[in-house]
């Protein structure tokens, strides 16, 4: 079983960009966990980063076409597009939307989200932990609809 790890926008500077919101976890050293806990599930991951809009949809598309789920921190195009609202609802795999930071304790704007409604679930304000838990949960989601145990 292949599970993309999507990364949005201006994610890539983590371990510098605003530490005391973010940590100081880099973008690399995230991805290194999420590939521990894959294995210790007997699944695949691949991560990606992108700070475009249109190359993230491209990436969840091709994600419909080669993986059982996604986990989706859609950064600051959580509040606004709904272009990748509605890919997130076009590629029928279960998607869970994850922030590192508790998006519901922060400024009004970071409040709501667009993409919820369309993801399976949302984890927020965990850190790392958003991730790792968001890779469990859609592991889990992706076993049960395809039926199996694997
Ligand atoms: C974020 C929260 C967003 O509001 C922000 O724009 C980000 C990161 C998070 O992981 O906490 O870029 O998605």
């Amino acid at each position: 079983m292949l599970v993309f790890v999507l990364h949005g926008p201006n994610l890539n500077l983590l371990g510098t960009r605003e530490p005391d919101v973010y940590g100081t976890l880099t973008l690399d050293e995230i991805n290194a966990r999420l590939h521990d806990l894959a294995r210790e599930l007997g699944v695949e991951i691949e991560c990606f980063q992108s700070n475009e809009e249109g190359e993230l949809i491209n990436i969840l598309h091709a994600a419909a076409r080669r993986a059982a789920g996604v986990v989706f921190n859609p950064g600051a195009f959580t509040h606004y597009s709904l272009a990748l609202r509605d890919a997130v609802a076009a590629i029928g795999i279960p998607t869970v939307e994850v922030h590192l930071s508790n998006i519901h304790a922060r400024e009004p704007f970071r409040r709501r989200s667009v993409i919820a409604a369309a993801a399976a679930g949302q984890i927020s304000g965990l850190g790392i932990e958003s991730y790792l838990l968001g890779l469990r949960a859609v592991v889990a989601l992706a076993r049960k609809r395809a039926g199996d145990g694997s």
